[in-house]
């Protein structure tokens, strides 16, 4: 009996050993999967692909197709009812706009090899344009990634400005790829990335930006009674230093670009679309928008025929879902009427309307 309930003792022992076992290995694969699952959607899951099934995919190419053919013909007709570019009727020359005789070719990356041309919009999707470019020319992800060169930088090098001719000769063949965003966010965006910190950001250029305008837009547009917004008129982003205060405040950069011949004395980031990448001389095979990315890319990378060769990517804006509120809220809506004036052209080729920006608008003048 004694010895029985020693064996008895060992086989539950062994037993309790083995259910704690049993347990370890649980909890270690547990743990192992949700690591899995974590690392997937913090690590990786910006750029991973939704799957798309072949259905699904034709659906959104359809639908995609759809809209540029719509965004194509939008162009067409809004470069026509103002005579401008290529849409120019002679007999009639006068225009409310001020329209280049030339697209600006020094701005376009053209990619001979692949059949592609693209303009850059800062703040508009330009990024990850680049990005694909520099793959295609064979720069390596990880040289992309570990560099420390802004990503232009880059893709000039692969892909060098072409001389006129040449240029000229080139963009008839290739396919013209063009992304745009709201104007009124883009302009935003801008602002806050360049102007609004002179402080933080200094490896993004914004000592230069400042010396360069913030300064001058300060000496001329400083509105006395407002002259550094409230903590609650401004996003303050995460780990990095505060404005230090002698940078121009949103309400005194929109006068600016309202009382600016943007097309003489402005600068890329901010240049009006119909300037800088010039619509109404060239037309674009693609007209994506940064508020469609997503499927626009994909579509873009079929249409190009580069589906082998570069994946859609996601990158999060990482953008305030407010920040239009709080910075439209700032200006009056004969401020915003006013801006929107300056931008208007842009707004109707590319289908964008204003109105939500109207309601942000302090409701009294000043
Ligand atoms: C680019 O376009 C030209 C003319 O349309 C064509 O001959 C050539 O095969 C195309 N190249 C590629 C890589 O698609
Ligand atoms: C990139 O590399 C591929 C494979 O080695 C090669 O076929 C292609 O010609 C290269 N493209 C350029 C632009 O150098
Ligand atoms: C945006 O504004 C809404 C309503 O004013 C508010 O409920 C929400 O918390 C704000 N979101 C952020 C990210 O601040």
């Amino acid at each position: 009996m004694h010895r029985g309930s020693l064996t008895f003792s060992r086989i539950m022992i062994r037993r309790y050993k083995c259910m704690i076992t049993r347990i370890v290995i649980i909890l270690t694969v547990c743990g192992l999967i949700s690591f899995l699952i974590l690392f997937d959607t913090v690590g990786t899951g910006d750029e991973t692909e939704p799957n798309l099934t072949p259905d699904k995919l034709k659906k959104l190419l359809d639908e995609a197709n759809a809209e540029n053919t719509w965004r194509s013909l939008t162009i067409d007709k809004t470069c026509e009812r103002y005579n401008l570019g290529i849409y120019k009727n002679s007999n009639e020359n006068h225009s409310p706009f001020k329209h280049p005789p030339a697209p600006q070719y020094s701005v376009l990356y053209i990619d001979k090899i692949h059949n592609l041309s693209y303009c850059p919009i800062y703040k508009a999707g330009s990024t990850t344009w680049l990005y694909n470019l520099c793959l295609l020319m064979n720069v390596s992800e990880n040289d992309l990634t570990s560099s420390k060169e802004q990503i232009s930088t880059v893709a000039r090098r692969v892909l060098p400005e072409l001389e006129i001719p040449d240029a000229e000769q080139a963009l008839k063949t290739t396919s013209k790829l063009l992304v745009v965003r709201h104007p009124f966010e883009r302009l935003l965006s801008a602002y806050r990335d360049k102007l609004e910190n002179s402080v933080a950001g200094r490896e993004h250029g914004t000592l230069h930006f400042y010396q360069k305008y913030g300064e001058k837009i300060v000496k001329k547009y400083r509105d006395k009674n407002f002259p550094t917004p409230r903590t609650d008129q401004f996003i303050q982003r995460r780990g990095v230093p505060g404005p230090a205060g002698i940078e121009p405040t949103w309400r005194e950069f929109v006068e600016y670009l309202i009382n600016t011949d943007l097309a003489n004395y402005g600068d890329d980031h901010w240049m009006p679309y119909y300037l800088f990448c010039t619509p109404c001389l060239v037309k674009y095979d693609i007209v994506a928008k940064v508020e469609t990315l997503w499927r626009d890319q994909i579509f873009a990378i079929h249409k190009l025929g580069l589906q082998k060769k570069i994946k859609p990517r996601w990158r999060h804006s990482g953008g305030h879902s407010n920040a239009s509120k709080i910075y439209f809220n700032q200006l009056s809506r004969d401020t915003v009427r006013r801006l929107y004036e300056k931008f208007k052209l842009d707004f109707e080729l590319f289908d964008y309307s204003h109105d939500e920006y109207y309601k942000y608008a302090m409701q009294e003048e000043f």
